[in-house]
């Protein structure tokens, strides 16, 4: 399908989703929101598909949702339209892994939209923030829970007040992103790292994802179990015996999904 916001291409079994619209620093209107949305719809249903890379352009990853769109609306046309909720929630449904690869500017919205993807990997120029107070607002795509999740109170809590930005070094600092890379590497290490999770068992990949996730919805006694459930479960899988066989033979794994 063509986007208007959006480049999609599909190689080596990875969708790289480019966010574009260089006149706004790629700011998230409702028309990409939604784009991305069916774009992401898509490449969960697409057999070619066992890996997800969303990225931006090297100046900015996206700075924040679209201020134009938004300033003249009333709260009540934001809570009728569920404004921006119906286009995150579908995101989050989404099963296969995706890579967020930032660089430049991930601000509000931006660093909302990394922070909902599975990891983040970013550039040496990369900056994030959530400078939504300069506005008179709040962050609105998750922000106040999700930095806070990843950063902790006190950072987070500067972050939402004031309005800073984080470099790509506290980034990591602080448990934001798990590498920062030279800026010219970080597509093709996105890449390389979204090919190398596509290699394998796509069983254990979105059982893994699953797992992992869980541990942001609920207690330490109950993600211990449900990962205990997947892990036992797993036992079922041609590709356990495969897996566990290959390394015991001193070969490659080879892994069909079954
Ligand atoms: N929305 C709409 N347009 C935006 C935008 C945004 N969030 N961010 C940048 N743009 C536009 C600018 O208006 C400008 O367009 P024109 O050339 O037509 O004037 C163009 O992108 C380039 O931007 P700048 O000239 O400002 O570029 P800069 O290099 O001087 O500054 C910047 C870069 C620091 C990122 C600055 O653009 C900026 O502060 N942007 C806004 C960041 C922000 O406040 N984000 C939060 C938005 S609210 C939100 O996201 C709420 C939520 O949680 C859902």
């Amino acid at each position: 399908m063509a986007y208007q916001t959006l480049i999609v291409e599909v190689e080596d079994y990875v969708a790289l989703i480019r966010l574009n619209r260089p006149e706004a620093l790629n700011a998230l209107n409702s028309m990409l929101l939604g784009e991305l949305a069916e774009a992401l719809k898509e490449a969960d249903a697409n057999d070619k598909v066992r890996c997800i890379v969303i990225t931006g352009s090297e100046k900015a990853f996206a700075a924040g949702a679209d201020i134009k769109e938004m300033s003249t609306k009333t709260s009540v046309e934001m809570f009728l339209s569920n404004f921006f909720g119906t286009e995150s929630e579908s995101l989050l449904r989404t099963r296969k892994p995706i890579i967020a690869a930032v660089a430049g500017y991930a601000l509000g919205g931006g660093c909302e939209l990394a922070m909902m993807c599975d990891f983040i990997l970013c550039a040496d120029n990369a900056k994030f923030g959530q400078p939504e107070i300069n506005l008179g607002i709040i962050a609105g795509i998750g922000g106040t829970q999700r930095l806070t999740r990843f950063v902790g109170k006190s950072k987070s809590m500067e972050m939402h007040l004031t309005g800073r930005f984080m470099d790509a070094a506290e980034a990591e600092r602080s448990g934001l992103v798990s590498r920062v890379v030279p800026l010219a590497q970080l597509l093709p290490e996105a890449l390389a790292t979204a090919r190398k999770i596509a290699s394998k068992s796509q069983v254990s990949v979105l059982a893994a994802k699953e797992a992992v996730n869980r541990a942001y919805e609920t207690t330490l006694h109950e993600g211990v179990l449900f990962e205990r459930r997947l892990f036992h479960s797993l036992f079922s899988t041609e590709d356990q015996k495969e897996g566990m066989a290959a390394f015991l033979e001193k070969r490659e794994p080879q892994f069909r999904d079954r």
